[in-house]
């Protein structure tokens, strides 16, 4: 898909040929007395199109219209939340429709527009997105086209970069989080990982800062100690992959965000192994892996000046003659020696081995995304994201960037309290803590792991993917990442001489 940026009033729009053109409508009545204005005018005073959000009013072959067809939508309120529904729903209007070119117009929002193009763009990119790879036939409605027409280029065209960028960031991780377990390999995701290194700009430019990529193996991982991660992987005859994401848009000696993704790329629960039912859900283990390619991939588009590294744990959890099995005690990265009582509790002995390796970073922060706990999903829904956070000030700014990006968290405690369960006759510390608060025990859990750094952990489980009819992942929290990234790198812009400082080193938590 190509997408445009273009000064055009709307009676120009009406004049420019394609499949369809989508105008995006203010609450108020259009200046002006040009066709588009006129019908809305009509369709107004007949009570067929209502100005709340999402209402949608699909014309064909209008007098005056070079457009085959004409979409009209409503953006209530005018709030981003508003635009993106009024896009989504005129999506759907169009759903099936042989579309090759499409114009979209935000020209008759005038001021407001700048605020919201971010917003339409990305919800446009994401509703362009079809999953394909493993159907025999290729989806109908393919877009190639969009033009997105303003009243003002320059004013709009930063939003319009980051829209597009986020848009494409959230279609890469879905299009990772759909492909099935055999598709999605640790192997693969490697490689995946290692085409992002041919990420750029949109507009090239020499001094574009590329993504270096580093794939470790099984051999490698063994060096590094990471006895909690290998004994997960043990148990499946897919080996292992530690994918290490670079991106240096920053000098060298500014101390990166660290991104972990969990990448658990099948999810049998292992010997203590899952019901069948909604099994193949468990495809969706990557999810966080997903995000943090997504997340890599808008920004080397956007080219910010940051650090930002990307660390990816992947195997299989599969039961087998040599899985790990309840009750084994296995050694972290860390020292620390873990009692493995549920292996289904996969997740955090991947992350927590991530967590380790991410202290050779010194980073300013380390965020982990990751699909770890059903718990968070009973807690949460599939509305907001759990976020939980060693430090305030990363917890707020990630909850900020969140609400901004239309990509929404919520905070969870950490007393030490809820680390009661975790204790071990036999180890330093158990895997599962019991099932009351299992989102906050497994967090607590992570925690143990990341006292080197400000740290915060977002539990996916409920809003990485749909399931039911609309069965598919979403992309989230790239959208949340990508906004605390471009935010992280608006604070460093604005304090230059602010030289990093060497942290202080934290204390380390009860254990
Ligand atoms: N990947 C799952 C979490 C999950 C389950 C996410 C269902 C979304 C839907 C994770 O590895 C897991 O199995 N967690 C267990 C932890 C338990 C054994 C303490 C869970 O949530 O049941
Ligand atoms: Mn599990
Ligand atoms: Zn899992």
């Amino acid at each position: 898909m190509n997408f445009q940026l273009k000064a055009l009033s709307l009676p120009a729009c009406c004049a420019e040929k394609a499949d369809a053109l989508l105008v995006l409508l203010p609450k108020t009545a259009l200046a002006g007395k040009d066709t588009i204005a006129a019908l809305v005018a009509a369709a107004r005073a007949d009570g067929d199109l209502k100005p709340a959000a999402g209402q949608v009013l699909s014309l064909y072959r209008v007098a005056g219209v070079a457009a085959r067809r004409v979409v009209l939508a409503s953006t209530g309120e005018g709030k981003p939340r508003d635009a993106r529904v009024a896009v989504q729903a005129a999506f759907a209007a169009l759903k099936g429709v042989k579309l090759g070119s499409l114009i979209i117009a935000l020209g008759a929002l005038t001021k407001a527009e700048s605020a919201l193009v971010a917003t339409v763009v990305q919800a446009a990119v994401e509703a362009g997105y079809a999953y394909s790879l493993t159907k025999s036939k290729s989806p109908e409605g393919g877009i190639e086209s969009v033009l997105v027409a303003v009243g003002d280029v320059g004013a709009t065209e930063k939003a319009f970069e980051t829209g597009l960028a986020t848009g494409l960031g959230i279609n890469l991780a879905r299009e990772w989080g759909n492909r099935p377990a055999n598709h999605a390999t640790p192997r693969l995701l490697a490689e995946a990982a290692k085409a992002l290194t041919q990420a750029g700009p949109a507009k090239p430019h020499k001094k574009a800062h590329a993504i270096e990529c580093k794939v470790l193996g099984p051999k490698e991982v063994a060096k590094l100690g990471m006895g909690s991660f290998m004994a997960v992987a043990q148990g499946s005859s897919e080996p292992l992959r530690f994918i290490v994401l670079r991106y240096q848009g920053a000098a060298a000696k500014q101390a990166p965000v660290v991104l972990v993704g969990k990448g658990i790329t099948f999810d049998t629960g292992g010997i203590s192994i899952k019901p069948a039912a909604e099994m193949d859900e468990m495809k969706f283990d990557m999810c966080g892996a997903a995000s943090v390619l997504g997340t890599f991939r808008a920004i080397a588009q956007l080219q910010p000046a940051i650090n930002l590294v990307g660390l990816i744990p992947s195997c299989e959890n599969m039961p087998d003659g040599r899985a790990i099995k309840p009750g084994d005690v296995v050694k972290s990265m860390s020292g620390q020696t873990i009692e493995i009582l549920n292996t289904d509790a996969e997740g955090r002995l991947v992350l927590c081995d991530a967590l380790s390796y991410a202290e050779r970073f010194e980073p300013s922060a380390v965020i982990d995304i990751a699909t770890l706990t059903g718990a968070c999903m009973v807690a949460l829904g599939g509305v907001r994201s759990g976020l939980f956070a060693s430090d305030d000030v990363l917890a707020e700014a990630l909850y900020s960037a969140g609400e901004a990006a239309l990509d929404l968290c919520w905070r969870m405690p950490l007393d030490d309290e809820y680390a009661e369960g975790l204790k071990s006759n036999f180890a330093d510390v158990a895997n599962v803590g019991g099932r009351a608060g299992g989102a906050i025990t497994a967090a607590k859990f992570l925690q143990r792991f990341a006292d080197k750094f400000a740290w915060a952990h977002l539990d996916i489980a409920g809003t990485a993917w749909k399931s039911g009819a609309a069965k598919g992942s979403t992309g989230r929290p790239v959208g949340l990442l990508v906004q605390y990234v471009l935010n992280q790198a608006e604070i460093l812009a604005k304090k230059p001489s602010a030289a990093p400082k060497k942290r202080a080193p934290r204390q380390p938590v009860p254990r």
